[in-house]
């Protein structure tokens, strides 16, 4: 895949109840989003929730876009950082949208990453039952994965997004442009999930990210683009198949089982996209070692993924036990074995003997490839 087709690039997002909506991602895009959002969201106000890093940046110019094409809108502010994203913003912010007197027929602009998306959406959802929401992702994580598939919520102390609900947005509007302004950490976790999809779907996709990285770490819109097209599609595809197919979308879950037990065993200090790098890295020996996945598969994602200057490798103190029962925690999987989405080679998932998107692997297999993984890291670290 060498030629980036031109933008703007439109993909059609089907959900259920019969309805879809449209992913609409062209460089400069925010400029004429006011034109967009009155065809495709007529209501009689607009309230633009917009994350505390990028309001001045986005959600003010957006807003005042949207005065100036003649519409009823109005700038809110969200506190930043996943601390946020909790009952008490939603609380605040819900009862800031009532005093303010936005009625049945308002809808939400989401303007910032997942965080904003979440929360805003969840808010949308919720407001007198459900109102109109539209989501423009700042982030890559956001534009890529939690933009598409309608789930929205916030934290709550028992853990991470256990209070939600299905919305699906009226639109949503990819500027790849405001990625200049994206810390590169941020940059990296997003595209730790672009090669998921490429590994679960695409082969082709997974080399054309390998070999453009140093456009997409230039930020060149046209790159980004493609990178956020093709991803939405492949999202898109799984999280709609499930409405026909039952488990496709646990697809999406690759480099998540072993990936989530990291990040929890850090504290949640490693960011989640750096946890997943190494987690598909990881999920892809035990397959090997498993005989489900073809040789050198751990190898060639290693290959792409450190090309973005994601670590593949586990955190020098980890404890290969802690991490299975961290696995079986989060599985729930106290008796039986842990059950882990694999794919059978880059760019095809790997599926069970009935179809099953989740393949059983018995633990003996699994600490095998995290110890041999951990000598081989420390191994490695000698001078
Ligand atoms: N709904 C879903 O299906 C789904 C899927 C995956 C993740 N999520 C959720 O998404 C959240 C993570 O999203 P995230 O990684 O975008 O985190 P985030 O929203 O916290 O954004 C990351 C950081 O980048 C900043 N930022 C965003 N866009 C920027 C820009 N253009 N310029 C400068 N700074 C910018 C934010 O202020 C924040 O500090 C988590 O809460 C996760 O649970 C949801
Ligand atoms: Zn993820």
């Amino acid at each position: 895949m060498s030629a980036v087709p031109p933008m703007p690039v439109r993909v059609e997002v089907p959900v259920q109840p019969a309805r879809s909506y449209e992913v609409v991602i062209e460089p400069g895009l925010l400029a004429r989003l006011p034109n967009l959002v009155a065809t495709v969201a007529p209501a009689s106000r607009y309230a633009v929730l917009a994350d505390g890093n990028v309001a001045a940046a986005y959600g003010e110019p957006l807003s005042e876009a949207l005065r100036g094409f003649g519409l009823d809108a109005q700038l809110l502010i969200l506190p930043p950082g996943e601390a946020h994203k909790d009952r008490t913003t939603w609380a605040a912010v819900t009862d800031e949208l009532l005093g303010g007197g936005f009625g049945r027929d308002s809808c939400i602009l989401a303007v910032g990453g997942g965080v904003a998306g979440d929360l805003a959406g969840f808010i949308a959802a919720t407001f007198m039952r459900g109102i109109k929401f539209i989501q423009v992702p700042t982030s890559l994580l956001a534009m890529v994965d939690a933009s598409i598939g309608g789930k929205t919520g916030v934290d709550t102390p028992a853990g991470k997004n256990l209070v939600g609900a299905f919305h699906q947005p009226q639109l949503v509007a990819v500027d790849p442009e405001v990625l200049a302004t994206l810390p590169e950490l941020e940059l990296r976790a997003g595209l730790a999930e672009t090669v998921k999809h490429g590994a679960i779907a695409d082969a082709d996709y997974l080399q054309w990210i390998g070999n453009a990285a140093p456009a997409l770490f230039r930020r060149e819109p046209q790159a980004l683009g493609h990178l956020v097209r093709r991803s939405v599609e492949i999202k898109a595809a799984f999280v709609s198949a499930d409405v026909h197919e039952a488990g496709a979308r646990e697809s999406l879950n690759f480099g998540h089982t072993i990936g989530h037990a990291i990040e929890a065993l850090s504290g949640y200090a490693l960011p989640h996209g750096y946890a997943v790098a190494i987690g598909m890295v990881t999920e892809a020996a035990i397959g090997e070692a498993a005989g489900v996945t073809e040789t050198s598969t751990a190898e060639r994602l290693r290959d792409v993924l450190g090309r973005m200057g994601l670590p593949t490798t586990l955190p020098p103190d980890s404890r290969p036990g802690a991490i299975l029962e961290r696995c079986r925690l989060d599985k729930k999987a106290r008796v039986g074995r842990i059950r882990y989405t694999l794919i059978a080679r880059p760019g095809q998932v790997a599926r069970g003997r009935g179809g099953e998107f989740a393949l059983a692997i018995d633990d003996r297999t699994v600490l095998g490839v995290l110890e041999r993984d951990s000598l081989a890291r420390v191994v490695g670290d000698l001078p």
